[in-house]
């Protein structure tokens, strides 16, 4: 009879403040925005929102991916017309790099951001969550290249929660009160880790404040214009919605890319999306099981066909793969592969989590994606990483930085190359730095998917969490890094070493004068 929710609804009574303990109690209304297609980000979203239906909320969710199988109280609310950014990327895009493809890659965002909000903005599937009765008691989003599901948000008047499924965007850290330190936060376009020579430092430097700004001039008021062409002029810029941000999940963690001063409504989260693991398929097992000198598994992840690679570098791996005592799984999309030594295996889709979690994989050969670099974090295998595009430089240079990783350029990739590289990855130094951060990304206080329901349940019971909110968010950058303070200072220190210049000169000098004449 005196259940925990009559104890509370008694108490809210006594205490006056009825409607806030009440809520407490019950389920909460959760609603998820993902407006961008990739399907790699929301390997991270989805796991969090299945956990807070598991856990009893009444979640929606307005994604390009509905789940086939949902868990109770998970509802979708699907997203179509935009092509789904898997399997799509053809490897030719990336023979030549330069150093402005950075820049090119920021207005490959910029665009698929415009794209995205546009259509997430007309679509049905928003209609229904705006005709929905009743008011949401969270809202958690993608953040990532554009803003425009703030405007949904301040629609709504529901406390946000931001996702990123990478490491943090230069635009992302002011609107947390976080501080941008490019001499050791390494910008996402960059390939460098958070040791950073002074070349490094300066290139990291321009480039972060650079994308910064540009985001600014250009993401911003295209999110502002379709904002308000759907919901009239009197929405505020989404540049200043955004400050409204009650916490940022972000997909890292520490024993990887490096621990970096964050507030505490930044939480990480990496990992999260590896999930128990499942008995693999009888064939792989035995080949796994049998591998008695071990097994490097090649994966370049969902966005990128194999078979799209030069036939020169496909006969080089294929050469150098030949000459190894190891075994070689591919995730090759093709029935065939030319020239397939004996002990080469290759498969259209694997279970790679699982794979590379089984004692006998010594190497992992992989794009340097976030969601495979977690996973070689989590099992403790070394990687032999050739970044292309987005966030993988700066994965690559992470996992070289900790010992565990070794890079092999896209454009080096023939037979020697491939040998050496994976020679070195095999090195006993690499397993045990790869063993050290595995360990080190096990073992947490607490499982990352308890603390993000924790985190939302907290955000929607205080109605934002606002005590978290740093004052930092609403100061000016020079205000920030107390710039106005150093230029006070430097003009006071300035007039007082003018003054004496001034002084010495004219005493010094008169007297000198002085004795001239009497001479
Ligand atoms: C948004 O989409 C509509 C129809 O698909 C198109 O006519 C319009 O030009 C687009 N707006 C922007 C800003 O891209
Ligand atoms: C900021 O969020 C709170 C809820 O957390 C909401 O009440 C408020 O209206 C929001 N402000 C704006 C400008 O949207
Ligand atoms: C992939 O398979 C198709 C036929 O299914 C074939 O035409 C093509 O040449 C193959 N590509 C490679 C790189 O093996």
């Amino acid at each position: 009879m005196w259940s925990p929710r009559v104890v509370l609804l008694f108490l809210a009574l006594a205490l006056g403040q009825p409607d806030e303990l009440v809520e407490a109690a019950g389920p909460l209304k959760v609603l998820g925005l993902f407006p961008h297609p990739g399907v790699s980000h929301f390997h991270f979203f989805h796991p969090i929102m299945k956990g807070l239906a598991e856990a009893g909320h009444d979640v929606s969710v307005v994604s390009h991916f509905p789940d086939k199988h949902p868990v109770a109280h998970y509802k979708d609310f699907p997203l179509t017309g935009m092509d789904k950014l898997t399997n799509s990327v053809d490897l030719k895009f990336f023979e030549k790099r330069t150093f402005y493809s950075h820049f090119q890659e920021f207005f490959l965002l910029y665009e698929w951001g415009k794209q995205s909000c546009n259509l997430t903005l007309r679509s049905e599937a928003l209609q229904q969550i705006l005709r929905r009765p009743g008011r949401f008691d969270v809202i958690i989003m993608e953040q990532f290249n554009t803003d425009c599901m703030m405007g949904v948000a301040h629609k709504l008047q529901a406390p946000v929660i931001a996702l990123s499924s990478c490491v943090m965007m230069p635009w992302h850290y002011e609107r947390m009160g976080a501080p941008l330190i490019p001499s050791h936060i390494p910008a996402l376009f960059m390939a460098q880790s958070q040791h950073m020579d002074f070349g490094g430092r300066l290139a990291n430097w321009f480039s972060t404040h650079a994308l910064n700004w540009m985001y600014k001039l250009l993401s911003v008021p295209a999110a502002d214009a379709m904002v308000q062409y759907k919901f009239g002029h009197d929405v505020p810029s989404v540049g200043e919605l955004v400050k409204n941000t009650s916490m940022f999940f972000v997909n890292q963690h520490y024993s990887l890319s490096g621990p970096k001063v964050t507030p505490p409504n930044v939480i990480e989260l990496g990992g999260i999306h590896i999930q128990k693991s499942k008995p693999l398929p009888a064939d792989l097992q035995s080949i796994l099981d049998n591998a008695e000198e071990g097994v490097i598994l090649i994966s370049w992840g969902s966005m990128i066909r194999a078979n799209s690679l030069s036939v020169a570098k496909r006969d080089g791996i294929v050469r150098a793969v030949a000459r190894l005592k190891q075994k070689v799984i591919w995730k090759w999309e093709n029935e065939t592969l030319p020239n397939q030594p004996s002990n080469m295996y290759i498969m259209k889709w694997l279970p790679q989590r699982d794979i590379l979690c089984h004692p006998n994989v010594k190497v992992f050969m992989s794009h340097g994606g976030l969601m495979g670099t977690s996973e070689a974090a989590y099992c403790g295998v070394p990687v032999v990483a050739t970044p292309m595009y987005g966030d993988q430089f700066v994965n690559t240079a992470a996992l070289v930085e900790r010992g565990m990783g070794t890079i092999l350029n896209f454009e080096d990739i023939g037979e020697n190359t491939v040998m050496r590289a994976l020679k070195k990855a095999l090195d006993k130094k690499f397993h045990d730095a790869a063993k050290a951060v595995s360990h080190s990304f096990h073992h947490r206080p607490q499982q990352a998917l308890h603390t993000a329901i924790w985190w939302v349940e907290h955000v929607a019971h205080t109605g934002g969490a606002p005590l978290l909110k740093p004052s930092a968010v609403e100061m000016s950058r020079f205000v920030y890094y107390s710039l106005d303070v150093y230029a006070v200072l430097a003009v006071v220190l300035g007039s007082i070493i003018a003054s004496w210049v001034w002084l010495l000169r004219h005493c010094c000098g008169s007297s000198a004068a002085q004795k001239t004449k009497r001479d």
